[in-house]
């Protein structure tokens, strides 16, 4: 049998992240995509209230859950805000390759500040250049002696503006494609290391992207993340997470928007009827409610796997462009289902339909994440 039903404690995490989000984010929500600033304030009290790092292990600071719960956490915060969320979970990705190569020294010397502080990282991989083709990028990391000297510039980078501490992936020979890329951890102090252009985006206003520019950044050895060439597969594994965590975002995203369809649509009366009373409107609300449903069940299905210690790259990559376009196609029928009113700045359902479109985008466009699905079935 299995078992859909969640425990004691996961319904008391549900209903702590939920209590949170209705408390400190959606009241400033439609503000912040409206006047894009950083959410510190409200990061900090989710770092206090054992919303942060969900993921990494409590001797490292962390909240030591398994990926189930923490999607349940996840969806949570981003039926609030996608963008305010994503800024509050940014750590998971940036602190993945540390978790996934760093020896017991560096774990001990990255992650407990960092969480302990409840500051920030991001995960530096995309370049101007290299976006789908992550194992094209072109910034360099020269050995020299006890240390790397890097040279580059990283773009759409997440939180890049606030962040603590950069995960940098850099090519020891870029001949060599994805055999010579290296991790490395860089602080934010780092003499050479600055932030460039920030992104003035359609959606996720809340969501800080900039790019990093690393001129002669020197980073002893000591910061290298596993061995030389090792840094694609760290990556590509951080990133497994990381579409899981996406598809849940996406879970939240959708679950908010078809729930404001499905409110308006009892209230609206057209014709002498609730609207949702009509089969047009009614057969919409029922595909939304069952791709909500689907998608978080095919969420979970992969965070489970992952909490096994199995190989899930498949399936979070599925879970992610199923989820992902669910986002999409809700959000764009709950703005069709308040008709000229869902196309204003009055309801938040023109704000939620901006947001999704990112999450079809970043950690692998919904393209690359089926080449990703197609190519793990061609090869089970
Ligand atoms: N786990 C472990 N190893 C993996 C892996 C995984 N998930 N995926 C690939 N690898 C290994 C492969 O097995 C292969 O190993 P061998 O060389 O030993 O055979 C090696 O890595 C190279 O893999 P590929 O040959 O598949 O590499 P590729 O160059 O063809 O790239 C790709 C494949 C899937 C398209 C990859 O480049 C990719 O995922 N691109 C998208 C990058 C991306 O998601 N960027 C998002 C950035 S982060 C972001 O958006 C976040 C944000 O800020 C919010």
């Amino acid at each position: 049998m299995i078992d859909l039903n969640l425990s004691e404690e996961q319904g008391a995490l549900q209903k702590l992240a939920r209590d949170f989000a209705q408390k400190e984010i959606v009241p400033v929500a439609l503000q912040y995509d409206k006047e894009p600033a950083f959410p510190g304030e409200i990061i900090k009290k989710a770092h206090a209230a054992g919303l942060m790092n969900l993921t990494c292990p409590k001797e490292y600071g962390g909240q030591g859950l398994g990926l189930v719960n923490a999607t349940l956490i996840t969806e949570e915060l981003t039926a609030a805000c996608v963008a305010i969320a994503a800024m509050i979970g940014i750590n998971s990705l940036a602190c993945g390759p540390i978790l996934i190569s760093g020896t017991e020294e560096q774990k001990r010397r990255f992650l407990i500040p960092l969480n302990q502080a409840g500051k920030t990282a991001s995960f530096g991989l995309t370049e101007r250049e290299a976006g789908s083709d992550a194992g094209s990028l072109k910034t360099l990391a020269k050995p020299e002696g006890d240390h790397y000297v890097l040279n580059g510039q990283k773009c759409f980078i997440t939180n890049a503006s606030y962040a603590d501490l950069y995960s940098i992936f850099a090519t020891l020979d870029p001949t060599k494609g994805t055999k010579a890329i290296t991790a490395f951890l860089v602080p934010r102090e780092s003499p050479g290391l600055s932030i460039g252009k920030v992104e003035d985006k359609m959606g996720q206003r809340a969501l800080n992207v900039a790019e990093v520019n690393l001129d002669n950044v020197i980073v002893p050895r000591e910061n290298r993340l596993g061995n030389e060439g090792e840094g694609f597969k760290i990556a590509m594994e951080t990133l497994d997470e990381g579409r899981v965590n996406i598809a849940s975002c996406a879970v939240g995203l959708a679950r908010a928007a078809f729930q404001a369809a499905l409110d308006y649509a009892k209230k609206r009366v057209q014709f002498g009827k609730p609207i949702g009373t009509f089969q047009a409107l009614n057969f919409m609300l029922a595909d939304m409610a069952v791709a909500v449903d689907s998608a978080r069940l095919l969420t979970w299905y992969a965070a489970s796997m992952a909490d096994q210690g199995k190989r899930y790259t498949r399936e979070a990559a599925q879970a992610k462009f199923f989820a992902t376009d669910v986002a999409m196609r809700v959000t764009i029928d709950a703005v069709q289902i308040h008709g000229g009113y869902g196309y204003t700045k009055d309801y938040a359902v023109e704000k939620y339909m901006r947001d999704a479109k990112l999450t079809q985008i970043y950690e692998g466009t919904n393209q690359v994440n089926r080449i990703v699905a197609g190519g793990v079935l061609m090869k089970e």
